[in-house]
């Protein structure tokens, strides 16, 4: 088996490819690691065949949907996942076949219902059922104790102990354990008995993971993180450096023109020389009599860069073929020391 483990911070994604026939599986891939997967499958000669999600979680942003669109191959996920997006849905004691690999479905519902781990030869990708030296938590969406407790001493632990566990999140990195190891040494699995295990789970005070409603929404609808719409549409668009605007300015180039994306009051409170005052919320409706010559050169900026990408992007998606978006805006701008100028006119 190639086996490829892969680390977005504490998140960790899993690459299994079958040596025989070069098919593989990708588990829990994480959106802002898509070509880094893609180029790992390339170097080691592998193609791609399933994208699995052992849960919905709560605090990455899921890369499935959007490899599955590039791959043309299925999300797989438990039955009980509520994503639409889902092609293949498991049941406990289902088995997936990548080339010779074989991957064994075993429902673990606790930290989350549609909670799964996959048994792969000797080693078990445990999700957020079982991680090193703790287990998953119980108190976000659709997590129960007693399900995890059923899931954990009725279920994974009863396995054979010299099974490498895998889990889907590893913050000390390089951790290598076995269900034996957990078992003797997992704080949280000293408590044998159910109702001191689900009173430990329950009296977790554990903070929310950060950016729970968007990875939740993203995840379970299969709709675009902000980060994903800004790449596109970075993607879309050139850039032009700080420097290179200045110079323009200065030299006070006809030929193209500055377009300033922010609302009025921050615009008036200072702004490029030269630039004109367009929000991005009024970009579509005024453009006709604003920019009437589609083949100009135009510079949108912003405060931060991040909406002047969209307006740059939305430009070129309106036949503005030249539209350009300045990297970085008019906060790194006004910190480079650049002159502003306040009030409304440009
Ligand atoms: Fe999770």
């Amino acid at each position: 088996m190639i086996y490829e483990q892969i680390a977005t911070g504490g998140c960790q994604s899993y690459l299994l490819g079958c040596s025989e026939t070069c098919a593989a599986v990708l588990i829990d891939p994480e959106a802002s690691q898509i070509d880094r997967y893609l180029g790992l499958a390339a170097r080691d000669g592998l193609r791609i065949r399933y994208l699995i999600d052992t849960h919905t979680h709560a605090d990455h942003f899921s890369g499935t949907r959007q490899l599955a669109r590039q791959l043309g191959v299925p999300v797989v996920m438990h039955r009980e996942s509520p994503a639409p997006f889902v092609d293949m849905r498991l049941d406990d004691g289902d088995m997936i076949l990548v080339g010779r690999l074989r991957l064994q479905v075993i429902h673990t519902p606790g930290h989350t219902r549609d909670s799964m781990c996959l048994q792969v030869e000797d080693r078990l990708f445990t999700g957020d059922t079982l991680l090193f030296g703790a287990t998953g938590r119980t108190d976000l969406p659709t997590g129960d104790p007693e399900a995890l407790y059923d899931s954990l001493f009725g279920g994974i632990l009863r396995l054979d102990t010299a099974l490498k566990v895998h889990p889907a999140h590893d913050y000390k990195g390089g951790v290598e354990s076995t269900i034996a190891r957990e078992l003797g040494e997992n704080p949280r699995l000293q408590k044998r008995d159910r109702a001191a295990f689900v009173d430990m789970m329950r009296s977790l005070s554990l903070s929310m993971p950060t950016h729970i409603t968007e990875a939740l929404r993203s995840n379970m609808s299969g709709g675009k993180t902000v980060a994903q719409l800004l790449a596109e549409a970075a993607a879309a668009v050139p850039f032009m450096a700080l420097a290179e605007l200045k110079a323009r300015v200065e030299s006070a180039d006809e030929n193209f023109i500055v377009l300033d994306v922010r609302e009025r009051d921050a615009y008036e409170n200072g702004h490029i020389p030269r630039a004109r005052l367009l929000p991005r919320g009024q970009l579509e409706l005024r453009v006709n009599d604003d920019l009437p010559d589609p083949t100009r050169r135009i510079v949108a900026c912003c405060e931060f860069g991040r909406i002047s990408t969209l307006a740059a992007a939305t430009l070129r998606e309106l036949g503005y073929q030249r539209a350009a978006a300045l990297d970085g805006g008019v906060k790194a701008w006004r910190e480079a020391g650049y002159p502003l100028k306040s009030g409304s006119e440009p």
